[in-house]
């Protein structure tokens, strides 16, 4: 067979605020090319790209390489990457067959690429009632985000109160969910009246706001106090949650949306955080995923949690894109607040 186009999505360069659609992501259709059935797979497989999942945390990848993070940064001039649900074509690998499904953790954002035993393929089976998808979601990263950090430091007790940020997103919808089942009261706050709704009637939050038209302070007031804080975006509202967190209560930091775009310019700081930790006796932790993930943690994770999203007793909502084109904007999309639940965009059949 005669090479076909293999499309990708060029990391063209640093943003300095947020990333331009054709600036710094760039689509490009044609610029390389792939042979399926001759390419050398040193060992690996062929993969044709299935789901491509977007997450905030890539905004960090797109830095100058010689700052240290705790994800690596992506090349310029090279495919993003992220983690890529893909389906097996050709292999090499006794481990994957043709038609097998993969989770590449690092994926090229291309339709078609090769993966060797270095790039950690993980077999995936479908799930039972749930798309394929999931495995960028719910039952992803971002479902194990949830669920370990909670059981790490959450010590959720019934009656208690849980305050989450970007609740409906896909991390945030997850700890909302697993606060409920709990029998914690939950308020949740997100960018959207759309989103508010979602919370409200189908997740059944106990209170759910739109913090661009209600200042979080004053439903804290009204609702609060609180016990354990969820936060997803860092800023102002991590500071105005330990105004009204009860004693001995926790603050998880799971992440700082609200800071992602803002290139060099300064962090909002929290003003006199000892004082408060120390006068409350607080519990707070920060975390990245892949360091609180151990063998127990999974174990929990597929024998408790995944039956909890087969069944539908944790729902989810997925804001899914079609093809390539798309993606640069879809990724902006996502910092605009555009996506309930969790960003996936599919660039070819399953
Ligand atoms: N620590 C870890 O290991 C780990 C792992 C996964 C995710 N995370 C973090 O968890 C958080 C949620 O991630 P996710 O995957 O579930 O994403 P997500 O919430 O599904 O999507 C991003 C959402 O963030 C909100 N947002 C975007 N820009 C914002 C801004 N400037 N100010 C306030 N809100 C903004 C928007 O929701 P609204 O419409 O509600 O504003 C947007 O829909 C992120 O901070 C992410 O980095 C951390």
């Amino acid at each position: 067979m005669t090479p076909i186009p293999n499309s990708r999505i060029i990391y063209k360069a640093v943003p300095k605020g947020f990333p331009v659609p054709g600036e710094h992501l760039v689509y490009e259709s044609n610029s390389a090319s792939i042979d399926i059935d001759n390419a050398r797979l040193h060992g690996g497989a062929l993969v044709r790209t299935v789901y491509i999942s977007l997450d905030p945390y890539l905004r960090g990848t797109m830095r100058d390489p010689s700052i240290q993070s705790y994800a690596a940064a992506n090349q310029v001039g090279e495919p993003m990457k992220s983690r890529t649900i893909c389906k097996v074509i050709r292999s090499e690998d006794p481990d994957f067959n043709p038609g097998d499904y993969v989770l590449a953790p690092n994926g090229d954002w291309s339709l078609h690429a090769v993966f060797t035993k270095a790039d950690g393929l993980t077999k995936l089976q479908k799930p039972a009632n749930v798309s394929l998808s999931t495995y960028a979601g719910v039952l992803g990263m971002p479902g194990l985000t949830a669920f370990l950090s909670l059981r790490a430091f959450g010590r959720m007790k019934a009656g208690e109160t849980l305050f989450v940020s970007t609740a409906a997103g896909v991390v945030g919808s997850i700890v909302a969910q697993l606060a409920k089942l709990a029998g914690l009261k939950v308020i949740g706050s997100t960018g959207d009246d759309r989103k508010v709704e979602w919370l409200k009637e189908e997740l059944k939050l106990d209170v759910a706001f739109n913090y661009k038209t209600t200042k979080v302070a004053d439903v804290l007031k009204e609702h609060g106090p609180i016990d354990i804080y969820y936060d997803n975006v860092g800023g102002e509202t991590l500071d105005v949650a330990f105004e009204h967190i009860n004693k001995h209560g926790r603050i998880i930091l799971c992440g700082f949306v609200t800071e992602y775009n803002k290139g060099e310019r300064s962090s909002y700081g929290v003003k006199n955080l000892s004082s408060k930790a120390v006068s409350k006796t607080l519990s707070i932790n920060g975390f990245v995923i892949w360091d609180i993930v151990d063998k127990e943690g999974l174990d929990a994770f597929q024998e408790e949690y995944r039956p909890l999203v087969e069944q539908g007793q944790i729902k989810y909502q997925e804001t899914r894109y079609q093809g390539f084109e798309i993606i640069p904007e879809a990724f902006l999309a996502m910092f605009n607040g555009e996506n309930l639940g969790k960003t996936v965009v599919a660039v070819s059949e399953e």
